[in-house]
């Protein structure tokens, strides 16, 4: 792990995670970063200025209308300095001031006249982290291109217990190395920065009664690793995900949805999106009639399901007008004359490529970590050889981002 070269502005937020953000300055340096700190009014209530410039080996930033600091580098020019901001403890305070675009001090004027990538440690109390308008400014942020890394669930300084922890300082660390090669790596392969991904992912449930459904196989592996790769790439990221055991990628916003009906709610919820991926193995049919009671055996024998079909999701989008994202990318999963298939499925669902997998038998492809697919267009098919699932989103990503210029500038 290594961050030699590269420059941190870390903004301190007055929370008493604020500690903790001392032993993040001694990480980014140990590391070869350099660091510039700001300190909020309310983060020197926490850590005292001495002890940030000591550790930082630089003067520490407090006042927004400091003659001198203005005089040696004013707030512009301390905004762009950096390769990364970094906001840590990012307090509910700062989160909201962020959201809103207010710049009322040194830390929000910063934050708004940067240029940089900006990525945030939130630390707060459990209920503050869960109140609507703080998760409300966090889907705003998100939406801006905001990185996230935690908080982490534990028990806080208040005796209360639940996510809002501060992320450990080494785990920040890794974060800030993330988005800095991630930057770096747009750069040279153009990028999803300014896009909207939507993702589905995972199998549906389609209940026949209170306890029993209707399901698949489907563990949700390649569609959230399609979404932790687009996410890494820069874009903004919807999930949509069935019922799965795999948890939510970092920096995505994932909607959970049981049945066919309601992804296709929280999909059209979701757009408009740039980028639309059909991994989802939605189930084809639904019972005509649940039952609101536990089915019995009767001496009659088995019960007789009458199905009725679900709406198809892809077909749906796809087909949509006004609405309709620049690039619809469906998936088939096939056990036999794959791309045959495929191909009558780009047409019938009128997107602009099929990513067509074998899930045959002993393939192992439903709920494995490896995955051989064959990209299928209008006029070409590509092979892939067999990869794991998180290279073939890598591969599939870095497609879809030969397809759009970058919208900002990194
Ligand atoms: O989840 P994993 O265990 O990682 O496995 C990955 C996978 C095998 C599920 C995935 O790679 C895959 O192939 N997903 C599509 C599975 C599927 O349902 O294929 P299909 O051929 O039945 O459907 C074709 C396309 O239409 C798919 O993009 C599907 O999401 C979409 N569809 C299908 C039916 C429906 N009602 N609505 C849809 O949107």
């Amino acid at each position: 792990m290594s961050l030699i070269g590269k420059s941190v502005l870390l903004l301190i937020g007055g929370g008493v995670a604020a500690y903790k953000s001392l032993e993040l300055i001694r990480v980014i340096r140990k590391r070869g970063g350099s660091v510039r700190c700001i300190l909020t009014k309310a983060g020197a209530e926490f850590v005292t200025p001495l002890s940030v410039s000591s550790l930082s080996g630089e003067k520490v930033f407090t006042d927004l209308f400091s003659l001198t600091d203005e005089a040696e580098m004013g707030h512009i020019e301390l905004s762009r300095s950096a390769d990364l901001v970094v906001v840590a403890p990012a307090t509910a305070d700062l989160l909201a001031k962020m959201a809103q675009g207010l710049a009322n001090d040194l830390a929000s004027t910063t934050l708004l006249a940067t240029d940089k990538r900006v990525l945030v440690a939130p630390a707060m109390n459990v209920r503050m982290w869960q109140h609507a308008a703080t998760q409300r400014n966090i889907e705003t942020l998100k939406g801006d291109g905001v990185l996230f890394v935690g908080p982490d669930e534990g028990e806080m300084a208040c005796g209360e217990f639940g996510p809002g922890r501060m992320a450990e300082p080494s785990v920040i660390a890794d974060a800030i190395e993330a988005a800095l090669s991630q930057r770096m790596s747009l750069l040279g392969s153009g990028s999803l920065i300014g896009r909207h991904v939507l993702v589905t992912s995972g199998p549906t449930h389609e209940a026949i009664d209170p306890v029993r459904y209707i399901a698949n196989r489907s563990s949700g592996k390649q569609g959230h690793a399609i979404a932790a790769a687009a996410a890494r790439a820069g874009a903004r990221v919807t999930l949509v995900s069935g019922p799965v055991a795999i948890p939510d990628p970092q920096g995505v916003t994932t909607a959970h949805v049981e049945t066919a009906s309601e992804m296709l709610r929280a999909v059209e919820a979701a757009l408009p999106a740039d980028i639309a991926v059909f991994c989802a193995a939605v189930a084809d049919w639904r019972v005509e009639t649940q039952s609101g009671d536990k089915l019995k055996k009767t001496e009659g024998g088995p019960p007789a399901l009458a199905l009725t079909p679900n709406p198809d999701i892809l077909a749906t989008i796809a087909h949509r007008k006004g609405e309709r994202p620049s690039l619809v990318v469906g998936f088939a999963a096939e056990t036999s004359n794959v791309i045959d298939y495929a191909r009558s499925k780009l047409d019938k669902k009128a997107c602009d490529l099929i990513v067509a997998n074998d899930v045959g038998g002993d393939s192992g492809v439903m709920g494995g970590d490896m995955n051989t697919v064959h990209i299928v267009s209008k006029d070409a098919v590509d092979s892939w050889p067999k990869l794991s699932k998180a290279d073939v989103a890598e591969r599939l990503v870095a497609l879809f981002a030969t397809k759009f210029a970058p919208k900002v500038r990194l």
